[in-house]
């Protein structure tokens, strides 16, 4: 699909057409099973600013945690005995965890079994990334949030969509495979925004993407902006579907956050073919408040809903499908 007809599929086709091919794409290219993605958010400390997330510097009404790297891996080795076959490491851009400690999580994870490491723990030196891609990491899952320039540089204080991307694309070439993502209905976004997150999905050659609505939080500058919308998040999820082909799509949290399992169960039915619960221990949960209300989904809820769109559960790790051969890619 051209730039023109992605921006009026988005505005024109009804959702159901939309979900209906997005599907039919997803069971050709990326089959029957639904993988689950292990979460932990260990540390909710972030030296960023941006301006739509509760993690931000400037929140100081928020109880700020880490969990100590020996709390990690006992949690991570649990996760890998319930049949958990990645784990995503997940915090705010946190500098106090230095490169040896992530290399040492890594390893001892690695060490515990058949199990790939996703890292989503922000911009960090490269020679960092290069490290722990040495020490085992598999994954690194770097949302490129919007590819707006100027809407970035607007919700990035300090930071420009042009830095993102390095980083992205130096990920990519350690041999990481990569998970990007946009947010969608962020104030300010347009269509023609959109149809650029979801053309760019498919030319970075993402082996994922996450794909969330913009939820407002308190205590941040986007406090009282209007939410996204359930069914344009749907919509652009199926589109990166029908374009991008074989990219790792979850019927994310913040999908789940705004519109509940019958969102979720949508988002399956319309492309996607991942789920995230969530392990992090309740005490630091509660306390990972990127945005209002967010839901945990968690590991017998995911299972539940995998069942319910009448999926199977992925068995093995769930690599990367942007290799396999098909003739029309
Ligand atoms: N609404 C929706 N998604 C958000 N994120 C952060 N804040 C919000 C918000 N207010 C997303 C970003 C980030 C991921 C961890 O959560 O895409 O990369």
């Amino acid at each position: 699909m051209t730039y023109d007809e992605i921006i009026k599929s988005l505005k024109e086709d009804p959702l159901e057409e939309l979900l209906k091919r997005a599907d039919k794409i997803r069971r050709e290219y990326v089959g029957e099973e639904v993988h689950l993605r292990g979460i932990i958010e260990f540390s909710n400390y972030c030296v960023n600013n941006c301006l739509y997330c509760g993690l931000r510097r400037d929140n100081h009404r928020l109880k700020r945690y880490r969990m100590k790297p020996q709390e990690i891996i006992n949690l991570a080795r649990n996760l890998i005995k319930q049949g958990v076959k990645t784990i995503v490491l997940q915090s705010g851009d946190d500098l106090a965890y230095k490169r040896d400690d992530i290399t040492e999580i890594v390893k001892a994870i690695k060490q515990e079994g058949e199990v790939a490491i996703t890292l989503s723990l922000g911009e960090r030196p490269f020679s960092d990334y290069e490290t722990w891609r040495q020490a085992g990491a598999d994954r690194y899952l770097m949302k490129h949030e919007t590819v707006n320039p100027e809407l970035y540089a607007q919700l990035h204080p300090g930071k420009t969509f042009e830095g993102r991307l390095r980083h992205i694309v130096f990920l990519k070439e350690l041999g990481y495979e990569i998970g990007v993502g946009n947010i969608v209905g962020l104030p300010g976004q347009s269509f023609e925004d959109l149809a650029g997150d979801i053309l760019f999905i498919k030319e970075i050659e993402a082996d994922m993407a996450g794909i969330g609505p913009f939820i407002p939080q308190e205590n941040t500058p986007l406090a009282d902006k209007p939410s996204g919308s359930v069914e344009l998040t749907l919509r652009v999820l199926a589109l990166v579907r029908i374009v991008a082909k074989t990219p790792h799509l979850p019927a994310t949290t913040a999908l789940a956050t705004l519109g509940g399992e019958d969102a979720q169960l949508k988002a399956l039915r319309g492309g996607a073919n991942v789920i995230m619960p969530n392990f992090t221990p309740e005490e630091f949960s509660r306390n990972y408040k990127i945005y209002d209300g967010k839901t945990k989904v968690t590991f017998s809820r995911a299972k539940e809903l995998i069942k319910k769109a009448g999926r199977k559960i992925g068995q093995d790790i769930g690599g990367s499908l942007r290799c396999r051969t098909h003739p029309k890619l």
